[in-house]
C-alpha cells in the first residue's frame, strides 16, 4: 500500500513585502538579509485570513486531481498560525468543499506537511479512504514580533495543498522524529485561569535561536536523505528532486555540499516567499507540478525540519 499525489494547490497572499520595505521600519537591509538567508521578499496576508488561503490552494489542488470532492476521505491540515484552533482549518476546508469526511489539524511546525502525509497513508493502510487531502497554511507574520529584525525579515504567508490516492505500489519510507528544545518557541493564549500561577514563560511573539537551528536543520537534512534512501534500498544521488522546507537559502547550500547532490534538484522557493513554516513543501512540490518538471516515476524527497524540534520525511514516487 501506498499513494500517489493526483492534484497540488498553492495560495499566497496578493500583497508582496520586499527587504527594502523592511528596511524602512526595522534596521536591517536587503545586504544583510539577501546574503544571510536567501530570501528577497515575501508574501504578506492583508485582507486575507488563513482561512481564505487554505481554501484556495485546497480548492486548486482538488480541482487539478479531477476528482469529485465527495471522494475525500480525510483532510488533514498543518498549521500553527492559525486565526482560531476551533474550529480547525482542516474543518473550515472540508466544509467548503461540501464534505464531512474527518478533518483535523496537525500541529507539529514546519515539519507538519509530512507528518499529514504519513497520517493520511495510516487511513489508506486500513481502508479508511481512498483519497486524502493533505495541505499546509500559515499565516506566520500573525506570530512574530515586527519590531524584531532577527526574526520578522524570515517569514511569511501561504497555504499549499495536495490530493493523494490510495495504491497497491509497495511503500516508500516515511520517518519522523522529534529532538525536544525549546530553540523555537511560540506561546499560547494567556491563561484566563484566577488558578493558573504560570505566567506566560515565552513571552508574546515567535522567537528561536536561529544559530541552534540552523545546526540542526543541516544536521536533520544529511541524516534524513542518507536514512531514507538506506530504508529504499537505493542511492540517495538517484533521487530525482529534494523538497527541503524552505528556511535558509544557506541550510539548502550547506545539504548540497555535504551531500555531493546537483543543486538543480533542489527545489528553491525561499527568494519568493521567505519561511512559510509547513507551507513550504507543498508550495515547493506545487511549483515543480506546474512548471511540468515532475515526470512519471521520478523519486521526490521531502525533509521538513523546525520547531519541537521535530523533523518529518518521505520518499514519494510521481505517478503521472
Ligand atoms: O523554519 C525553521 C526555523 N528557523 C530556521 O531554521 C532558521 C535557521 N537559522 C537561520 O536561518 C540563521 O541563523 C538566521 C538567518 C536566523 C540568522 O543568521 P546568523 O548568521 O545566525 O545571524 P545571527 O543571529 O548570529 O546575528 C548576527 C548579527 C547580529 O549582530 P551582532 O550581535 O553580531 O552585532 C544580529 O543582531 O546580525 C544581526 N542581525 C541583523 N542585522 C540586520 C540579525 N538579524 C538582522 C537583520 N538585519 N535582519
Amino acid at each position: 500500500m501506498s499513494f500517489k499525489v493526483i492534484g497540488t494547490g498553492t495560495c499566497l497572499p496578493q500583497k508582496v513585502v520586499t527587504n527594502d520595505d523592511l528596511s524602512e521600519f526595522v534596521d536591517t537591509s536587503d545586504e544583510w538579509i539577501f546574503p544571510r538567508t536567501g530570501i528577497k521578499r515575501r508574501h504578506v496576508c492583508t485582507t486575507e485570513t488563513l482561512d481564505d488561503l487554505a481554501i484556495s490552494a485546497a480548492q486548486k489542488a482538488v480541482e487539478m486531481s479531477g476528482i469529485d470532492p465527495g471522494q475525500i476521505g480525510l483532510v488533514v491540515c498543518s498549521t500553527t498560525s492559525s486565526d482560531h484552533p476551533i474550529p480547525s482549518v482542516a474543518c473550515v476546508v472540508a466544509g467548503s468543499l461540501g464534505i464531512e469526511c474527518p478533518a483535523y489539524d496537525v500541529y507539529i511546525a514546519c515539519s507538519g506537511f509530512v507528518h499529514g502525509l504519513e497520517i493520511a497513508d495510516g487511513y489508506f493502510a486500513r481502508g479508511r479512504a481512498k483519497y486524502a487531502l493533505v495541505l499546509s497554511a500559515e499565516k506566520c507574520t500573525r506570530l512574530v514580533d515586527w519590531s524584531d529584525r532577527s526574526t520578522c525579515v524570515l517569514f511569511g504567508d501561504g497555504a499549499g495543498a495536495a490530493v493523494i490516492e490510495a495504491t497497491d505500489d509497495e511503500s516508500l519510507p516515511m520517518r519522523g522524529w522529534t529532538k525536544a528544545g525549546f530553540e523555537l518557541t511560540l506561546p499560547g493564549q494567556p491563561s484566563k485561569s484566577p488558578y493558573d500561577q504560570h505566567p506566560a514563560d515565552y513571552g508574546d511573539s515567535l522567537a528561536m535561536n536561529g544559530r541552534a537551528i540552523f545546526r540542526f536543520a543541516v544536521k536533520a537534512i544529511n541524516k534524513e536523505v542518507k536514512a531514507l534512501a538506506a530504508e529504499a534500498g537505493i542511492d540517495y544521488h538517484d533521487i530525482d528532486h529534494y523538497i527541503f522546507h524552505q528556511a535558509n537559502e544557506r541550510i539548502l547550500s550547506f545539504a548540497v555540499d555535504h551531500l555531493g547532490i546537483d543543486n538543480d534538484k533542489v527545489v528553491r522557493t525561499i527568494q519568493e516567499t521567505g519561511n512559510i513554516s509547513s507551507a513550504c513543501i507543498p508550495i515547493a512540490m506545487d511549483k515543480l507540478n506546474r512548471e511540468g518538471k515532475l515526470h512519471d516515476g521520478d523519486l521526490l524527497c521531502l525533509v521538513g525540519f523546525g520547531g519541537g524540534l521535530s523533523v518529518g520525511s518521505c520518499l514519494i514516487r510521481w505517478q503521472s
